[in-house]
């Protein structure tokens, strides 16, 4: 039985469904209160519960052989459920853990690299076999249905400034390969795809391929935040409140310095070259992707 955390988001559901593919017996853990999608998807079990709740892990990981942890994006105690997530793994005798961290987790004045660095830092002493993922920002952070539709490419950071992506089902198909595999313990893979654009390149490149007229357009980290914010109440939490901190800086980040890695490591996982992002936008023109977020959400 191989669980994953955090099943429920884009990522996890993307993991299931690669590990599905494999055949793989998949329990899915949630917080969310409604998971049968997550049946339809491959998972042969689902379990709701709180990764910040030892019980509630302790009853997940009960048989379980292996765990992809994914953690929630941009939350505030993301580190300390990394840390419960990897006692608790301990504690049930789990042969593998693998776990979904970021590209340069030590990109410290990041609020969300900070938490993964923590996280990898407590995998490295956990004693357990491991295999850390370390994916650069998704190319399903662009939301190709909706840019086509509006015309406009919007994000929160300097339109000039280049950034690599990856596309989530070939980081998901990874996630499914090494699971199982011993050949990969204590590894730590870098999972980046071979684009390196800007927003107006990324905006060009959808212009072509869909035939239709697409232009960049800077918004405020505000606008992204409204997006992305997890409350629906009108009052602010503290949750809120450190997405919102979370994202100035990555943008900041993201629009002074960019972001890239290199796409060897995946090539070799995959045993072909990563997905371009021209190949990524083909795929969602003649599909349908109802997992994508708005276009310059969530973005990591
Ligand atoms: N986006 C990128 O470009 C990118 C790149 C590299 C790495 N990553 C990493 O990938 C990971 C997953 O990102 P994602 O975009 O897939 O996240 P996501 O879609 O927001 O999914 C997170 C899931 O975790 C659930 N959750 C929240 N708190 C929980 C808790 N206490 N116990 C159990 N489940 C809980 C959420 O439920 P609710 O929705 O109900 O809160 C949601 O279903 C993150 O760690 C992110 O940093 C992302």
């Amino acid at each position: 039985m191989i669980l994953v955390t955090a099943a429920n988001g884009r990522t996890g559901r993307s993991v299931v469904a690669a590990l599905a593919r494999r055949g793989h017996n998949v329990r899915a853990f949630d917080i969310a209160r409604d998971l049968e999608e997550l049946r339809d998807l491959g998972a042969a079990q689902v379990i709701v519960g709180d990764m910040l709740n030892p019980g509630d892990l302790s009853r997940a990981l009960e048989g379980v052989r292996a765990v992809i942890h994914i953690g929630p994006p941009l939350h505030p105690r993301e580190a300390e459920m990394g840390h419960l997530v990897v006692a608790a793994a301990r504690r049930a005798g789990v042969e593998h853990l693998v776990q979904f961290s970021v590209t340069h987790p030590q990109l410290e004045p990041l609020l969300n690299h900070q938490a993964k660095l923590a996280i990898e830092r407590v995998v490295l002493m956990s004693r357990m076999a491991f295999t850390i993922l370390q994916p650069m920002h998704y190319m399903q952070n662009i939301d190709i249905a909706r840019v086509t539709a509006s015309g406009v490419l919007s994000q929160p950071y300097d339109l000039n400034t280049r950034l690599a992506h990856v596309d989530l089902q070939d980081v998901a198909e990874v996630a499914a390969l090494v699971v199982t595999n011993a050949e990969h313990h204590h590894a730590t893979y870098e999972l980046c795809g071979a684009d390196y654009l800007n927003a107006h390149q990324l905006a060009a490149v959808i212009s072509a391929e869909s035939g239709r007229l697409v232009t960049a357009e800077q918004v405020p980290v505000a606008d992204a935040f409204r997006v992305a914010r997890a409350s629906s109440s009108q009052r602010v939490s503290e949750e809120d409140d450190f997405r919102r901190d979370a994202m100035v800086r990555l943008f900041d980040h993201y629009g002074r310095y960019g972001i890239t890695g290199n796409p060897n490591v995946l090539s070799w996982l995959l045993g072909r070259p990563p997905t371009r992002f021209d190949q990524y936008v083909r795929r969602h023109l003649t599909q349908d992707s109802p997992s994508s977020p708005p276009s310059g959400a969530a973005a990591e």
